[in-house]
């Protein structure tokens, strides 16, 4: 990657009466930034940010939102027009490359990344060691980072071959694991991939296929299942692509730092909150005990949070949640399933869309609003709602880790802390304690 971030001007501080100059460093698009990698060595003071509100980790070409319009692009695109009109396969060449295939590009990627699609069968002991009733998250984060034991080799990553062969295979194996996680939990044989089906329809097969049935694709829910790939595939730098980005800073393997980002997408606060958020549509039931959820949102005595509203960079409805809800209407109508729960999902969003609560603070749904409800009617578990987030996720992680060891300005990512513990004292022996 080559750098394009661009000095525009200059910031000065003052720390105890002396000036600092700090560059300030334009993208292409959204907010500029002060660039303080100097200011330690030149005045001995960190900058402190918990939670990065205010940090820039890095320069990226992938993927930009802006909060405030409710806008997010890939590569310059807009998610929802590639949600719409693309695959999951030409958006994951797309995050990698750059630019969209043609049709030529295309090919030779679907073909490689097919090529690509089974497990080594001893991966199969890795999961014959989890418990039958294990949640599928921790199958795959043990899993996804057992391929580094595979693909030992991958890990020379300044080499451009060996890391395409990495890409390939994580983007290609990560729907074969998580269909067998899901087939592990319910205690049904695996099902191997079947290489003329599309990324979903592949997936879903090796999903609900049980050898005892015949097993046919469904076209509308095979295109949901990829709409709900592309909307998920990257987010630009969220905790669990920072996680991968950290960990891959330091030359990990790039099977073990896709575990990283797995492990830190399982939490309520991030991939874990669509789960949540169809466990909170369910809690509610029926249309007239919304107010009462309301108020205890809004109850700071409370520590109750309507899952699936609000968002650290979207201050307006999610663009995903948009595509989601219009999925939402397509799979149910299809399945022919008249669902309570999606009553109480869209009145909700209109009675908190208009409360001041929420409008003042700039919470609006956010993908995983909707997102519970469709995964639940394509058929799948709440405990696989986040294993499916991470299965998309994996292609936007594998990219930006690829962009980051090709960044020349580069450095192991290492914060520092403001540290307010005990200082400096006597070590006491044990008997003086
Ligand atoms: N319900 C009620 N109040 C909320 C909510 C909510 N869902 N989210 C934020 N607030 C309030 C919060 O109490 C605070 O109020 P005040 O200023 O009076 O103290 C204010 O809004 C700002 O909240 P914050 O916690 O400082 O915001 P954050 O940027 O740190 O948190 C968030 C973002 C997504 C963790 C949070 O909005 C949340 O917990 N939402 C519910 C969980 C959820 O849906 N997560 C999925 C995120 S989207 C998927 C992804 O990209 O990973």
């Amino acid at each position: 990657m080559e750098n394009k971030i661009k000095q525009t001007g200059t910031a000065q501080i003052t720390i105890e009466g002396k000036s600092y100059d700090l560059p300030i460093m334009k993208g292409s698009m959204g907010a500029p930034g002060i660039d303080v990698r100097a200011l330690y060595k030149q005045s001995g003071h960190f900058t402190f940010d918990p939670g990065f509100t205010s940090t820039c980790s890095t320069e990226s070409q992938i993927t930009f939102i802006d909060g405030g319009e409710g806008q997010l692009l890939y590569r310059g695109y807009d998610v929802e027009k590639l949600a719409e009109e693309s695959t999951s396969l030409e958006v994951a060449y797309l995050l990698i490359h750059g630019e969209l295939p043609n049709a030529k590009e295309y090919e030779t990627f679907e073909s490689t990344i097919t090529n690509h699609t089974m497990l080594h069968d001893q991966i199969e002991s890795f999961f014959q060691g989890y418990r039958r009733d294990s949640h599928p998250m921790s199958m795959l984060c043990g899993t996804v980072g057992a391929l580094s034991g595979f693909y030992h080799d991958d890990q020379h990553t300044t080499e451009d071959e060996a890391r395409d062969l990495a890409i390939h295979r994580i983007i290609a194996k990560i729907p074969t694991l998580a269909a067998r996680c899901y087939k592990y939990r319910v205690g049904q044989p695996s099902v191997y991939p079947q290489n003329n089906l599309s990324y979903a329809g592949n997936f879903l097969r090796m999903c609900f296929a049980v050898p005892a049935e015949p097993y046919e694709v469904n076209p509308v829910i095979e295109r949901a299942m990829d709409k709900i790939f592309i909307l998920h595939m990257d987010h630009e730098q969220n905790a669990s692509t920072s996680t991968v980005r950290l960990a891959g800073s330091s030359g990990a393997n790039p099977y073990a730092c896709i575990a990283a980002g797995t492990a830190c997408l399982w939490g309520p606060s991030h991939g874990g909150a669509n789960e949540a958020a169809l466990n909170m549509l369910k809690e509610i039931g029926t249309v007239d005990r919304i107010p009462e959820y309301i108020a205890r949102a809004k109850d700071k005595t409370d520590p109750f949070r309507l899952m699936g509203f609000g968002h650290r960079v979207y201050k307006a409805t999610d663009p995903r949640a948009r595509v989601m809800r219009r999925t939402t209407h397509e799979v149910l109508g299809e399945l022919g399933i008249s669902n309570p729960v999606l009553e109480v999902a869209m009145e909700l969003e209109k009675i908190a869309t208009n409360e001041d609560y929420f409008v003042k603070r700039g919470l609006y749904p956010n993908v995983d609003f909707y997102s519970g409800i469709v995964l639940s009617a394509l058929g799948f578990p709440t405990d696989m709602f986040t294993v499916l987030f991470a299965l998309a996720r994996t292609t936007g992680w594998i990219s930006q880790w690829n962009e980051m060891l090709e960044d020349p300005s580069q450095r192991i990512g290492r914060p520092r802390q403001l540290y307010s513990g005990a200082e400096l004292r006597d070590f006491v022996p044990m008997d003086k304690r």
